[in-house]
């Protein structure tokens, strides 16, 4: 099958490598990126299109005969790249623009959640100043305040310093359209779980955890993710199917009830709160970098069941099956990230991390320089996944990768799967 995956991250390396597999032994399929990444040219032939243009993302999977089309960014699919991939006929895994609003809008998600009676944080969405100060007064601290549209990951900032959240909120109204929500505090341990469907059929991945602070000890800034690892060990064994039904699925008929189906991959970011799992965030894409250990895991090859997602079969696809192994990710960060980001500074040591057991480095943000040297370009510049018989196992291998690496200025996170790998 030729296989077109849009996209630059390492979500999307970890996709690549993935898809490449194919369902027979010794079979693979044929990779091509738009525009994907040094790393990704290892595995798939890059084309420059840009990812946000339908028009050109659809001709160049015409042109090249693409079988199935993955969309793995959520700024195109909000921008309509599905539509544009499956009005030229070609099977597209990912939401329309429509059904993606369930990212690119959280007052939006609020909305289906409250009408699909799904548990969340209460919110109040807010278009002035002086609703953002009553529904700060309302709630109390810790102020949890979001962007309501797409923010990479950096649109919410969760802080006890009223001004701070006066701030950040005065920000976001600052955009056109502006808005914003202010939310009741959710306390708890994160969990993220990904659910492919078909619009009607709901599959879960295995849950991950994410590492959304920039610092050890989860200190400093949000982030889009610093490290994430999978499975989880102290979840309780029916999470899963209990967050499939009390939230996958109604959401996803909550969406087809009102003519706007959603099939793609449901990212349903939790709390487990003392008071039972609430949803934190939905996100229309794979996340990053919870991808990198999800897909680390996943034996059934990934290509055959986002067919069948796309396609509307995800009922008659075969159980998926999983590695009785753990996988631990670590982002390495480029100076500055996630404030101003440095570029241009040399990486080496890819290929000695590569080459140590159970470790694979997937790219983010590197760049050839014009003497073909490798240079970071970015705010999350690598991720180095470790997998291993079990946390400790992976974790040691994830961060043996990482010591193999340099990059000068860059940071990443000590502690990603600490507790979880001594529990
Ligand atoms: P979001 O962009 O909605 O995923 O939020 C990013 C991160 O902010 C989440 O992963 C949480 O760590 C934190 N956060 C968001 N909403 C809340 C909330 N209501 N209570 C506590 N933390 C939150
Ligand atoms: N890792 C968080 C996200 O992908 O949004």
């Amino acid at each position: 099958m030729k296989i077109l995956v849009i996209g630059t991250g390492a979500r999307e390396h970890a996709l690549v490598r993935a898809l490449a597999v194919g369902e027979a032994v010794g079979e693979s399929h044929e990779l091509h990126a738009a525009p994907g990444n040094p790393g990704i040219a290892a595995l798939a032939e890059l084309h420059a299109v840009d990812p946000m243009d339908g028009a050109a993302v659809a001709s160049l999977a015409v042109a090249i005969g693409a079988e199935l089309v993955v969309v793995g960014p959520e700024a195109p699919l909000v921008a309509g790249v599905a539509d544009a991939v499956r009005a030229a006929g070609i099977p597209c895994f990912g939401p329309s623009g429509e059904a993606a609003a369930l990212e690119g809008s959280k007052a939006f998600a609020k909305e289906i959640m409250a009408a699909a009676g799904v548990p969340t944080a209460m919110a109040h969405v807010c278009t002035t100043d002086d609703e953002v100060a009553d529904a700060l007064d309302a709630f109390g601290p810790p102020y949890v305040v979001k962007d309501d549209g797409l923010a990479a990951g950096k649109g919410v900032v969760v802080t006890n310093d009223r001004a701070e959240a006066l701030e950040h909120g005065a920000v976001c109204l600052a955009k056109q359209g502006g808005a914003l929500l202010v939310e009741e505090y959710l306390d708890g341990p994160e969990v993220s779980l990904f659910c492919l469907t078909d619009g009607v059929t709901v599959v879960p991945l295995e849950p991950a955890q994410d590492f959304k602070r920039a610092h050890d000890g989860d200190a400093g800034p949000n982030t889009g993710g610093m490290g994430a690892y999978s499975p989880l060990p102290w979840a309780e064994p029916g999470l899963v199917d209990d967050i499939v039904a009390r939230v996958a699925q109604p959401t996803i008929e909550e969406m087809a009830r009102r003519g706007v189906p959603f099939s793609g991959v449901l990212y349903i970011g939790l709390a487990l709160t003392s008071r039972g799992p609430r949803v934190v965030e939905f996100n229309a894409r794979f996340g990053d970098p919870e991808t990198q250990v999800v897909l680390a895991r996943l034996a059934t090859p990934l290509a055959g069941v986002l067919l069948a997602a796309a396609n509307g079969r995800l009922a008659d696809a075969p159980p998926l099956r999983w590695r009785a192994q753990s996988a631990v990710t670590v982002v390495i960060a480029a100076h500055g990230y996630p404030q101003a980001v440095r570029s241009g500074d040399p990486i080496t040591g890819i290929e000695a991390a590569d080459a140590l057991p159970g470790v694979h480095v997937l790219h983010a943000g590197t760049v050839l320089a014009d003497d073909g040297a490798l240079v970071a370009k970015g705010g999350r510049v690598l991720t180095v996944v470790g997998v291993g018989a079990d946390l400790a196992a992976a974790r040691l291998a994830a961060y043996n990768g990482v010591a193999r690496i340099e990059l000068p200025g860059s940071h990443h996170r000590t502690d990603i799967a600490q507790s979880a790998s001594t529990a």
